[in-house]
């Protein structure tokens, strides 16, 4: 017998056949959400700049789309609405006939079975960008994202997604108690069966800087650091994490994803509720850029790095990589 324990491992490596019977963790296709862009007109399917690959499509161009994601078994799209017009309310994201509910209606009669998630927040619709309703604040002397006022807005988003068929909702917003308020608005409306994907920890970030050009939602003013949390805080994630529990939320959610790995695996090993790992816009851009410099092998870097998802401990990944996933993996 060999005492060297180098050597009793290696005997699990020798093959391709012993690495796959061993393997701990898979990427497969189901555990993938693809994120799409809707946008009002038609025939609009125009590449964001900062990602190529990905597009704001308008209605009439999501059923070539839909038809691709449905053929690659990808269950679940998450919706983003880029609206033609904002207000200080943000309006256009509870209207019934809003690109998100417009979108979602669609989606659901083309492709009844394919989940349709909703993002719930207020910061593409707002003239202001910020993800709530802003009032000015006497003693700071600056306008400040009211948490109370905001919340009732996005549960009324919440009810009206749910009632033009969202299968899932998804609020991203970061106010304090907007899971309690989201879920007993969907349950008073009758949808106690549509699921909350929430985005219990979601970190100021950088990582975001793509997505805001796509969904034409940077701040006006400020930043999102009142309601964002602070990229050096860990124990708070599980503050968030057991708040957004208590008062109900389905799914936990970590954004971003690869800078956060820590906190992936900490919410695993606490938590029993699926956990979502949100694969960020420069997360896609950072390695899609390299990528067309032709620096790094697209395919071998973006498996490996979603792999390294799954091993910290996420049962779902949110990524715009999502079809060329599911390409590969065929
Ligand atoms: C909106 C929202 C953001 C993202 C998803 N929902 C941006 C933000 O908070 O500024 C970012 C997603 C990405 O970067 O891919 N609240």
């Amino acid at each position: 017998m060999s005492t060297y324990p180098i050597v009793r491992n290696r005997r699990l490596r020798g093959s391709q056949a012993m690495r796959n019977l061993v393997r701990e963790t898979a990427l497969t296709v189901n555990d993938l959400i693809y994120p799409l862009f809707v946008t009002h007109g038609e025939k609009i399917r125009e590449e964001i700049s900062s990602m190529p690959g990905v597009y704001h499509l308008s209605i009439d161009e999501l059923e070539a789309e839909l038809r691709e994601v449905a053929e690659l078994g990808i269950q679940a799209v998450l919706l983003f609405g880029v609206p033609d017009r904002k207000d200080e309310a943000g309006s256009s994201a509870y209207d019934a006939n809003g690109i998100v509910q417009q979108a979602t209606r669609r989606i659901k009669e083309l492709h009844p079975d394919l989940l349709v998630v909703a993002d719930t927040c207020l910061c593409q619709f707002t003239s202001h960008g910020h993800c709530g309703v802003v009032h000015y604040n006497e003693q700071t002397k600056r306008g400040d994202v009211d948490n109370d006022a905001s919340l009732e807005l996005l549960a009324q988003t919440a009810v009206s997604q749910a009632q033009a068929g969202a299968d899932i909702i998804a609020p991203s917003n970061m106010m304090d108690g907007f899971v309690a308020a989201i879920r007993s608005a969907l349950d008073a409306a009758g949808f106690s069966h549509v699921p909350v994907m929430s985005y219990a920890v979601k970190y100021a970030s950088a990582f975001y800087g793509p997505f805001r050009e796509a969904a034409h939602s940077t701040p006006q003013f400020g930043d999102r650091r009142t309601y964002q949390m602070d990229a050096a805080n860990a124990r708070e994630a599980l503050r968030e994490a057991e708040a957004d529990i208590a008062e109900g939320a389905d799914f936990l959610m970590i954004k971003p994803a690869l800078a956060y790995m820590d906190i992936i695996r900490m919410l695993r090993d606490r938590y029993q509720l699926p956990i979502v790992a949100y694969n960020v816009s420069a997360e896609y851009s950072m390695i899609k850029a390299a990528a067309m410099q032709g620096w790094l092998d697209e395919k071998a870097i973006v498996l490996e790095s979603l792999t390294g998802l799954k091993r910290a401990g996420a049962d779902i990944i949110i990524t715009y990589f999502a079809k060329d996933i599911a390409r590969w993996l065929r």
